[in-house]
């Protein structure tokens, strides 16, 4: 069954329904005045979406879905999508009152949100994020990559920022339905994907420092290529030696706004020098390495694959890197976990052991470094080329992401 009414966005029922103090600020959130057709889904139904029918999950919690009367176009040539530039027709709102918790899911058209200007995020930063992808199997359909360790982190971050935690199996469900709304704007084309940005956020509107007690989930798509330009060519990272990203007992393994916008000064600096992101030390002696501006960091030393190791809480635990050091020792490749200077790396080089830098991300799948600079040394790895470790594990993660390699892992969650 389906109940289709037009109304604009600003009437969202979850809005209607919020009878607290601060209502008129959460009313004003929305100011799409799109029309939309409105489609009410009930658990277990089959509903029909822009003339489609899509199979449902049985959830727990209603979905509503105001969907779009003039739908976007979609990028012509998916070689030149860069990296999140562009987004599609739908988004997901979900807002959080204390006392009555998350509530009202709803799926919308893109646009504009308004915020009090005194809503707590922009003063105080108490906004996380994740970052995960949909790929397009050779067959047509789409799947995700681990998306419960994405909300697993996400609610990992939540807890260090005083943020009511998310329902996995809630946070899931609202992506799985956003995802199969937004099918189509699913990339086609080798190398590119739909990147996933689920965020939330404190809307109180209120001066003090202190946790918000209202909040917005929202998951927002783009269909993108590579993070960097170069794409599996090899980039080159530069070692900060002066700024710090974060310090033991920081939010380095949140990930929240606040450790991005602590990097933009050196990644500035980089950039001016030809460098692609920084490679950070730590916060306290400055000398052992922790990760990239946007990727984890692994290094292969005599033959055995060496990453900086999550104990000291300041390195963003990625799921890239999980899963590239799982696959290394299903492989029987060597994987060491532990500390590491900076000056350890400057000796494997000279000492000819050092045979491969490469990064993990999301957004950066495997990144081949070809040059890191430490103050004047210039490191130049493998010749500038990707090296047989980071292609092994780029061909096979890729391969599994894109439904070529089967999946022995359990990493897949299939969307159809
Ligand atoms: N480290 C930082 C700072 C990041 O922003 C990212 C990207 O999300 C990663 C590491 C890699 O994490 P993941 O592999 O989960 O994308
Ligand atoms: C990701 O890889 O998903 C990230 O979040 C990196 C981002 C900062 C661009």
């Amino acid at each position: 069954m389906t109940a289709e009414r037009t109304r604009t966005a600003a009437t969202l029922p979850a809005l209607e329904k919020n009878n607290l103090k601060s209502k008129k600020n959460f009313k004003k959130l929305f100011q799409n005045e799109e029309k939309c057709a409105i489609i009410v889904s009930k658990p277990s139904n089959r509903t029909a979406i822009c003339g489609k029918t899509i199979k449902k999950e049985v959830f727990d919690m209603e979905i509503k879905k105001q969907l779009t009367t003039c739908p976007k176009e979609k990028p012509k040539d998916e070689s030149k999508l860069g990296f999140g530039h562009i987004f599609t027709d739908h988004m997901l709102v979900m807002p959080y009152d204390e006392g009555q918790g998350w509530h009202d899911p709803v799926i919308m058209p893109y646009g504009d949100i308004t915020l009090s200007p005194s809503a707590m995020c922009l003063h105080y930063g108490q906004t996380v994020f994740e970052g995960l992808k949909a790929y397009r199997r050779a067959d047509g359909g789409v799947q995700l990559f681990r998306p419960d360790e994405n909300f697993k982190r996400l609610n990992r971050s939540n807890e260090r920022l005083v943020i009511p935690e998310l329902p996995e199996e809630l946070g899931l469900q609202c992506l799985k339905e956003l995802i199969s709304v937004e099918k189509d704007w699913v990339p086609h084309t080798e190398g590119a994907s739909l990147y996933i940005r689920p965020f939330i956020f404190a809307v109180d509107p209120f001066l003090g420092v202190h946790p918000g007690e209202h909040y917005l989930f929202m998951i927002i798509l783009s269909p993108s290529g590579p993070y960097y330009a170069s794409g599996l060519d090899p980039v080159n990272i530069y070692v900060e030696n002066k700024y710090v990203r974060t310090v033991r007992g920081g939010m380095g393994y949140a990930k929240t706004g606040g450790n991005y916008a602590a990097s933009l000064h050196s990644q500035a600096d980089a950039y001016d020098q030809g460098y692609s992101q920084v490679l950070w030390l730590d916060g306290v002696e400055q000398k052992y390495i922790e990760e990239v501006g946007a990727m984890n960091i692994a290094f292969v030393i005599d033959g055995e694959v060496v990453t900086p190791s999550l104990e000291t809480g300041s390195i963003l635990s990625g799921i890239t890197r999980k899963s590239a050091l799982e696959l290394c020792r299903s492989k029987g490749i060597p994987v060491s976990e532990r500390r590491i200077t900076i000056q350890e790396i400057a000796d494997a080089y000279d000492a000819g052991k050092l045979s491969e830098v490469f990064g993990t991300g999301t957004a950066a799948v495997i990144s081949p470094v070809g040059h890191l600079k430490w103050g004047d040394k210039v490191m130049t790895i493998n010749n500038n080329k990707i090296g047989p470790v980071s292609q092994m594990i780029y061909d096979t993660l890729t391969g599994i992401q894109w439904g070529k390699i089967p999946d022995e892992f359990g990493w897949i969650v299939p969307i159809d």
